[in-house]
């Protein structure tokens, strides 16, 4: 019997997100900068008769524990591939907020694959790993890769990036959670509304911020403040208008950026250094405008099994 296989891997935040027009595919275009921060999700394989899922940690009631989860998809589409049996029991311990925008179902698919392939000895390479990643969704790439990278297509085409230093971050959870489709929906709809359109041909593509990246680059937390921006933010804000409150609460207690993590609802808020990030903390917590806070830094490295170097 095989020993268990547990690999740790991180959420996101995305410093840039620009969306482009709507694709036929009913995918968008991006140019999407990922910042992998310390929050952490571990998925431990075990051997098993069939793929069985757990979950544990503070929102597990809200992970599925059937084949919707996207843990389960990766273990289901490693196997398929090398035509082995998907007997695994995937444990998931859960820190990633659920739903919240921080790649926390993507972290696991990202997990459950590089722990199944290590469980199984079926030892793909780096490429074979990363398409199977970008068949599952277009974010699983980067939880495999982690550190900071620019996605373009429908994000799952990264080029890493350099950055000159850590950042401090601190997360506003809301109460309960943001399907990404439907974020995705009312951006749409927001830009017919406004009479621009929404397809391809009307939206202009979306492009990296040469101001952003000479930022992460430099390491400075006030010029990335300064360049930061989502797309997504008005949908989410639309369909989540109390998030307004949130963002003003941490721009209040001094954040040098407020915004919407990817398509929400959690809050990102960037600061100076731990100090500034631990007081935006405690005026979150304090404002009643969020159901739980969390400080943490990043860039951190994507997908690890635990134990190896
Ligand atoms: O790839 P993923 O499964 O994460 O995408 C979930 C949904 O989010 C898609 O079905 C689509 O509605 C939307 N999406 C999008 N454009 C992207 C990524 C996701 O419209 N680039």
């Amino acid at each position: 019997m095989s020993r268990p296989v547990t690999a740790r891997v991180p959420a996101k935040v995305n410093v840039q997100l620009a969306v482009g027009g709507l694709r036929p595919d009913g995918f968008h275009d991006l140019a999407n900068v990922f910042l992998a921060v310390g929050l952490h999700d571990e998925v431990t394989a075990t051997p098993a008769d069939a793929l069985r899922i757990t979950v544990e940690g503070a929102d597990a009631g809200q992970v599925p524990l059937d084949r919707g989860n996207l843990a389960a998809r990766a273990a289901l589409a490693l196997a398929e591939r090398y035509g082995i049996e998907p007997g695994v029991h995937l444990h998931i311990a859960k820190d990633i907020p659920v739903a919240g925008g921080m790649a926390g179902g993507s972290a696991d698919a990202a997990g459950a694959l590089l722990a199944c392939d290590a469980l199984w000895g079926t030892r793909a390479t780096r490429a074979e790993l990363l398409e199977i990643c970008a068949e599952l969704g277009s974010d699983i790439p980067f939880s495999l890769v982690g550190g900071v990278a620019l996605g373009r297509g429908r994000g799952e085409l990264l080029t890493p990036l350099e950055t000159g230093g850590t950042f401090h971050w601190v997360f506003a959870v809301a109460d309960g959670g943001l399907s990404t489709p439907a974020v995705y929906r009312e951006c749409d709809r927001l830009r017919e509304e406004s009479g621009a359109g929404a397809s391809a041909a009307d939206v202009p593509d979306p492009e990296p911020s040469q101001v952003l990246l000479d930022a992460l680059r430099s390491g400075d937390a006030t010029a990335l403040a300064a360049a930061v921006s989502n797309d997504l933010q008005p949908a989410a804000l639309s369909l989540r208008p109390a998030l307004a409150d949130t963002l003003r609460a941490g721009a209040d207690a001094g954040a040098l950026a407020s915004l919407v993590s990817g398509s929400g609802p959690t809050c990102a808020f960037l600061a100076k250094d731990t100090e500034a990030a631990q007081g935006v903390a405690t005026a979150l917590a304090a404002s009643g405008t969020c159901r739980t806070v969390r400080v943490t830094s990043g860039p951190v490295p994507g997908a690890r099994l635990v134990g190896d170097a």
